[in-house]
């Protein structure tokens, strides 16, 4: 299948209270672990890249190899731009084929954030790239942008509906208790606050720093209203994990069986988060 757009996987998940699992891949064993696990539960999924990950592997081999696993799979999977702080750059996502992307204006004031999600929504819209936006601040470690506990601030529900109206952008990540990397504690999610928000704007609601929320958790935020579920540390840790385990063989130096075990574990966690997101089987609406 050619590649599909966010919009539509994630406006269906929502209408029947599921959410489209979002995966950080950085190279070819990830995106082969997250599109191999998907297509095993016949799920629709997105496959995501941070500035980091370009940068390390290059736009036009993480596209290629995207298109490519696609192509393989009867299964719909679009490819999105995360957490991009820069026009230009999503041009370039545009340019290799990207469906949708996120543009974080997160570090400037309000109306000059606005300005510059609206210049992207505009430039995106007219070639039928989908855009999500961030209001309220989601903290945490994520490539080399680091938000501490002080500087995070929660969704203002009423800002969320302006930043939405002046914006036009398709979907919303909001911080209500998540963050980006693993929790020291158990995360809370302030729930109260998703209903609010979602009572209010129109557009799906993506959830960032799923890793090490609780399951339960997961699954009532979804069904108040989060749409996208954004995992990237989970897939990391069994993945070094299952290569520190495979090199404790001093003599072992063959990429093959360390990257090969590392798409082994990753796969695995990848199927654990589409059953979570309740889309085993969702990948069959999207062939009607
Ligand atoms: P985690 O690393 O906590 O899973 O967060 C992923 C994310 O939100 C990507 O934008």
């Amino acid at each position: 299948m050619p590649l599909v757009s966010s919009l539509e996987l994630i406006r269906k998940a929502s209408q029947e209270k599921k959410a489209i699992p979002a995966f950080n891949i950085h190279n070819l064993e990830t995106i082969q672990a997250v599109v191999e696990g998907a297509a095993e539960l016949d799920s629709p999924v997105i496959i995501q890249s941070t500035p980091g990950t370009l940068k390390h592997a290059g736009i036009e081999y993480i596209a290629a190899i995207v298109k490519e696993a696609s192509k393989k799979y009867n299964i719909p999977i679009a490819l999105h731009m995360d957490h991009c702080p820069s026009f230009d750059t999503i041009v370039s996502c545009i340019k290799n084929g990207y469906t949708s992307v996120m543009i974080d204006g997160a570090q400037y004031e309000y109306d000059e954030n606005v300005a510059l999600v609206k210049s992207v929504v505009k430039m995106a819209h007219a070639v039928g790239v989908q855009v999500e936006g961030e209001i309220g601040k989601i903290g945490g470690v994520e490539d080399d942008m680091f938000i501490n506990e002080a500087d995070a601030s929660f969704t203002v529900p009423d800002e969320a509906k302006k930043f939405v109206d002046d914006t036009g952008i398709d979907t919303l990540a909001v911080a209500i208790g998540t963050a980006h990397g693993m929790y020291k504690g158990e995360p809370k999610l302030d729930f109260e606050r998703i209903i609010e928000i979602e009572s209010l704007v129109d557009v799906p609601l993506v959830l960032h720093g799923a890793s090490g929320v609780p399951d339960e958790s997961v699954k009532k935020a979804i069904k108040l209203g989060m749409a996208k579920i954004n995992i990237a540390t989970e897939l990391k840790n069994p993945m070094v994990a299952a290569i520190r385990e495979v090199i404790k063989n001093p003599e072992e130096n063959d990429p093959r069986n360390y990257m090969g075990a590392a798409r082994d574990a990753v796969r695995e966690v990848v199927k654990n988060k589409i059953r979570l997101c309740n889309t085993v089987g969702f990948a069959a609406e999207f062939r009607k």
